[in-house]
This record gives structure tokens, C-alpha cells and sequence, in this order.
């Protein structure tokens, strides 16, 4: 029996966007109809959650209104960026706290047939909070009681954007020292992937490095050529996975209809002007 996992990721829902709100509910009449098994937020659930509170629980309420069983990992615009990035908002306990308060825990694990699908939250990973560090061991207990399934990862940030090796400090992917400790903790168990979203690019990259990697498009916005390097594809939409019992996985694109495909690049009132290729999302 196979089971249908809908990864959703970058809705930037808020009260104060009603175009990302339009955008995100052709899609939800859309999940609506196909009903997957379970719908995985891969982040950047809020527009701006990482400011106040009210877009989370707007978010939240959007979720909700699915009417289907779901799970959310936060994205940057949820509980803050990596803090050695700098900005004004790095993820922190107070933002990690709204979180909680409004989504529940940021890591979690769901066993299904053949599978453990392991959530997590990247932000946090270099927040030096007692948080971040509770993560990995939960990663550790996780991945060590898997007890012959396959893991499925799902999470805001990339592991990379080019190379496992990459020691660029970048606003794309999760920071290199977070990766190293990761990777060492993968190392050894059966992880048939790792899917996320916060590159607003859908890519399917297949093995990179030894380790099958899957980039979410947007459900809110792309990000347009002129402002950002085009890796993957940008389509809006969302990815299907389809997970076997006897381990075997599938996984594609799919484009569900009315959505508007926005580029923030020509949005300043979101989040402020956009330089040619800088690096913002
Ligand atoms: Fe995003
Ligand atoms: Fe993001």
C-alpha cells in the first residue's frame, strides 16, 4: 500500500497578502479533491511570523481550513534565519516560543509502513539554544530506532545548494557547520531523501553526493530571474510523494490550476525592494 505525502512549501500566508492567501486556496481546493495521505509544510509557513505573531496564527487557521491531516516544519519567515547570517531577526526562544504556541513543536517524527518521515527545523541549528542542541539528539534517537525503515527528511532550508562539500555561508542552504553535523548523524542509515523548500525553485536533483536531494517550488511567489539565479525550475505548485511499503518512492511536480505566479522581485511592499541578484527570498 503506498502513501501519498503532498509537500506544500512557502505559502507566506498573512491577514495583509491576499494574494498569497488567493494563491493558497486554489491549492487547498485542489488537496481537497486529491486527498493525500498527509500534507507536509515544508516552511515559510507566514509571511511575517518571524516578526509577530498574528500572520502564524492566520497561518495556522489556512492550515486548518484544509480539512486534511498535516504537519509543518517552520521557515525562516516563521521563526527567524540562521543567527551568524545577521539581520534583524534571527530564530531565537522568543520566536521559537510563538511558534510552539501556535504550530506545535518544529521537529517531529511519523512512522507510516516502511518509513519514518523525520521533520526538522533548520533554523534553529546554529541558534546555539538548549533547543537546537535537543534536536539533534532527537535526530540521533530517531534514526536509531528506525528499526528498519526508510527515512524521509523534510525540511525549510537545503542541505546544499551545489556540493555537500560547499563552504559558502549563504542565505540558501543550511549553514556548512549545521551540515557537518547533520551528515554525520545521517551517515549509516537508510535516508532515501531529503525534500525541502525556502530556494522557491522546484528541482528534483536525484543523488548529490550520495544523497537524493528534492527542492519545493513556492505555493506564494517565485522569485524572478533578475533577482535570483536560476538552479531549478519556478513553477508554483507543490511536490507528490508516494511512499511504498517495501521502501520504493516516487515523487513529482504538480502544477494544481489558478494559481498565480507572483514575482516578489516586482512586490517591494512585502518585503521591501529587491536588488538585481541579491540574495532574498
Ligand atoms: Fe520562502
Ligand atoms: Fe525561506
Amino acid at each position: 500500500m503506498a502513501f501519498r505525502v503532498a509537500q506544500i512549501s512557502d505559502t507566506h500566508l498573512s491577514a495583509a497578502h491576499p494574494e498569497f492567501t488567493a494563491n493558497f486556496a486554489h491549492l487547498a481546493e485542489h488537496l481537497r479533491a486529491v486527498r493525500p495521505d498527509l500534507v507536509l509544510h515544508t516552511g515559510d509557513v507566514s509571511a511575517h511570523g518571524e516578526l509577530a505573531i498574528d500572520d502564524l496564527r492566520f497561518a495556522r487557521a489556512q492550515m486548518d481550513g484544509l480539512g486534511l491531516d498535516w504537519l509543518a516544519v517552520p521557515g525562516n519567515h516563521d521563526v527567524g534565519n540562521d543567527t551568524v547570517l545577521g539581520g534583524a531577526t534571527p530564530a531565537d526562544a522568543a520566536r521559537l516560543a510563538r511558534w510552539r504556541e501556535t504550530f506545535g513543536m518544529d521537529w517531529h517524527r511519523r512512522d507510516i509502513p516502511g518509513w519514518r518521515v523525520i521533520g526538522l527545523d533548520t533554523l534553529i541549528t546554529t541558534a546555539g539554544l538548549p533547543e537546537s542542541e535537543a534536536q539533534f539528539a532527537f535526530l540521533e534517537e530517531a534514526l536509531a530506532t528506525a528499526d528498519g525503515r526508510r527515512i524521509a527528511l523534510f525540511q525549510h532550508k537545503p542541505l546544499c545548494r551545489d556540493r555537500l562539500s560547499d563552504t559558502e555561508m549563504t542565505y540558501w542552504p543550511v549553514l556548512p557547520a549545521a551540515r557537518r553535523r547533520l551528515l554525520d548523524l545521517l551517515a549509516g542509515h537508510d535516508v532515501a531523501f531529503v525534500a525541502s523548500g525556502h530556494l522557491h525553485q522546484w528541482w528534483d536533483r536525484g543523488l548529490c553526493d550520495g544523497l537524493r536531494q528534492i527542492w519545493a517550488p513556492a505555493v506564494a511567489f517565485v522569485v524572478g530571474d533578475t533577482w535570483q539565479e536560476r538552479w531549478g525550475g519556478k513553477p508554483l505548485g507543490y511536490v507528490e510523494h508516494v511512499l511504498h511499503a517495501d521502501g520504493g518512492h516516487e515523487c513529482r511536480l504538480v502544477e494544481p490550476a489558478g494559481l498565480d505566479r507572483h514575482d516578489i522581485g516586482l512586490m517591494p511592499a512585502v518585503y521591501g525592494p529587491h536588488a538585481p541578484l541579491t540574495e532574498h527570498a
